[in-house]
């Protein structure tokens, strides 16, 4: 439920955005007295904001996977894909995951069939206006994509990675879909690149880097991913010191590229356990002076195992706020004030959960983790992703969005930056989640001072919420978000009611 009313102003209208299952929060949630005797109360604190994040706070990304075969990224000559895309803007696009630490790049490669078909098939000067995809390419691709999808899941399942290489086209793909979407792109690196006594080889990200000036492309980079895990990978064992030098001389290179104050973001590190938290304490005092922003990963669940009551448990939903802590406590330790940001998540590892990760059930972690992150302070989250292999995808392989797209749509237009608190007045919580932010000024319809608040449901029954007393007789606009047709949560659609 998103709740947005404005401050101080008579008669002028809060706004909510409600997500809730069977039955949904109560279409009588009303800016007056409650009427439902079982009304749970919520309390705003709005004096000032208790974070600031991001204009491109909800972000996403594109799996390096997809250029395992680069004839794939044709995919991103979509015109839908791109205006979808655009849908979500300003956000950063990642193009990252496993496969960032096995993709070369080889500037003398010839660029794929298909990728050359659809350059050909541009016309017009101005690549951002240009056609389609040619349609036998587009048909040919999608019919092969499921054997793809399959062949990249197993790699991913059964940890075996092979090297593969990308042009200067697949480059181009990649740049003209992020800038044609208004996206800024973030690049992964290869971190496995070794000379002999295991520093990084950075020879391959120079070829690269020189195209990328050639071009006057504005990326920002990083430098591997889940180096916590290199040596179930790789065998290779990388510790953080190492690591923290290598960022260091990739700072320097970076200083040669023709893109002034390039950005650079890491280590890109798993959840925070054990020797992971050792690595990223390591990584932070030996390179953390040379990175914009801390990068983590988050997933709650095995996509494998995972189930519908999962995904619906608060007690699931409650792990992500002590993997933040423990971030937080890190970064305090040893480089106090630098951001951190999310830099891949989803709601289950491995490509998602089948049938789950791309329906309707799924909003219910991606928009508490857009909540819970901002109340906590991380200030970008990137999800993991926006189109590709598996489940967890917003728009489907046939480029049609699913529910957490459009919920990601709402959540771009009407949440804004700054981060207020609300609270739900009673001691069982945790199945009533409530966020409350300014709302998004850049949306025509709201000005300085109005409010959005989001809630979700978790109960399998109505619940009635009340707003602050000093709110009553504001005009609230609500946005329900329900599941929609006969497979209820599990729907790859939703329904979006409104009613004032
Ligand atoms: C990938 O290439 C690098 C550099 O040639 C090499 O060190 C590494 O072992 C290769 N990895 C695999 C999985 O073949
Ligand atoms: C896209 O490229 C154009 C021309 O290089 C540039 O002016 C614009 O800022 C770029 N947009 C993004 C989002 O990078
Ligand atoms: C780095 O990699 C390049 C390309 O594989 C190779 O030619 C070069 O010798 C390597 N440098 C070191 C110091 O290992
Ligand atoms: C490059 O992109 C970054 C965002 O990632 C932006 O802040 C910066 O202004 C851009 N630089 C140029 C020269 O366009
Ligand atoms: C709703 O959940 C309760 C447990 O919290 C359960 O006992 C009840 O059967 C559920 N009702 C429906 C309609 O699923």
């Amino acid at each position: 439920m998103l709740l947005r009313w404005t401050r101080g102003l008579p008669l002028s209208p809060p706004l909510l955005l409600l997500l809730g299952p069977l039955g949904p929060f109560s279409p009588g949630a009303r800016a007056g007295p409650a009427q439902a005797e079982d009304a749970v109360e919520l309390d705003f604190s709005t004096e000032r904001p208790v974070h600031l994040v991001s204009p491109a706070f909800l972000s996403f990304t594109i799996d390096a996977n997809l250029a395992t075969d680069p004839r794939f990224l044709t995919f991103l000559g979509s015109p839908k894909l791109r205006t979808l895309a655009r849908g979500l803007s300003p956000a950063y696009l990642r193009f990252g995951g496993t496969k960032t630490d096995f993709l070369i790049f080889d500037p003398k490669k010839e660029s794929t069939f298909e990728e050359r078909s659809y350059w050909q098939s541009q016309v017009n000067q101005d690549i951002c206006k240009s056609g389609s995809i040619p349609s036998d390419v587009e048909k040919r691709l999608q019919l092969e994509w499921p054997f793809q999808e399959q062949l990249l899941l197993r790699s991913q399942y059964q940890k075996k990675f092979k090297n593969s290489t990308y042009s200067r086209s697949s480059v181009d793909m990649l740049y003209t879909f992020a800038n044609c979407s208004g996206l800024d792109l973030i690049f992964g690196l290869n971190a496995l690149l070794r000379t002999a006594d295991l520093r990084w080889n950075s020879s391959n990200a120079q070829l690269l880097l020189d195209y990328c000036s050639s071009r006057s492309y504005n990326i920002s980079w990083e430098l591997g991913n889940e180096p916590n895990s290199f040596r179930k990978k790789a065998g290779i064992f990388i510790d953080g010191l190492q690591l923290g030098e290598d960022f260091i001389e990739l700072r320097k290179l970076l200083g040669k590229f023709t893109v002034k104050n390039a950005k650079l973001y890491g280590p890109d590190v798993g959840q925070p356990r054990g020797k992971t938290v050792k690595m990223l304490k390591s990584f932070l005092k030996a390179g953390g002076g040379v990175i914009d922003s801390v990068t983590w990963h988050h997933y709650y669940l095995n996509g494998r195992i995972a189930t519908k009551e999962d995904f619906l448990n608060p007690d699931v939903l409650d792990t992500f706020s002590s993997s933040v802590q423990k971030v937080f406590q890190v970064v305090e330790e040893t480089r106090p004030h630098k951001k951190v940001w999310l830099g891949e998540t989803s709601s289950a590892y491995g490509g998602g959960a089948p049938l789950l990760s791309n329906s309707f059930a799924a909003g219910f972690m991606w928009l508490d983790k857009l909540g819970l992150s901002a109340r906590m302070g991380i200030e970008v989250v990137m999800r993991q992703v926006f189109f590709g292999a598996g489940n967890y995808h917003l728009v489907d392989d046939n480029f049609e969005p699913l529910p957490d797209y459009w919920l990601s749509l709402l959540f771009k237009k009407l949440v804004g930056t700054k981060v207020l608190v609300a609270n739900v007045k009673s001691p069982e919580t945790s199945k009533l989640r409530v966020y409350l932010h300014c709302t998004n000024i850049n949306h025509p319809r709201y000005k300085e001072g109005d409010l959005t608040l989001y809630a979700l449901n978790l109960y399998n029954v109505t619940k009635n919420l009340q707003l602050p007393y000093h709110l009553f007789g504001k005009r609230v606009d609500k946005y329900l978000i329900k599941p929609s047709g006969p497979d209820g949560l599990l729907s790859n659609w939703e329904a979006f009611g409104c009613k004032e």
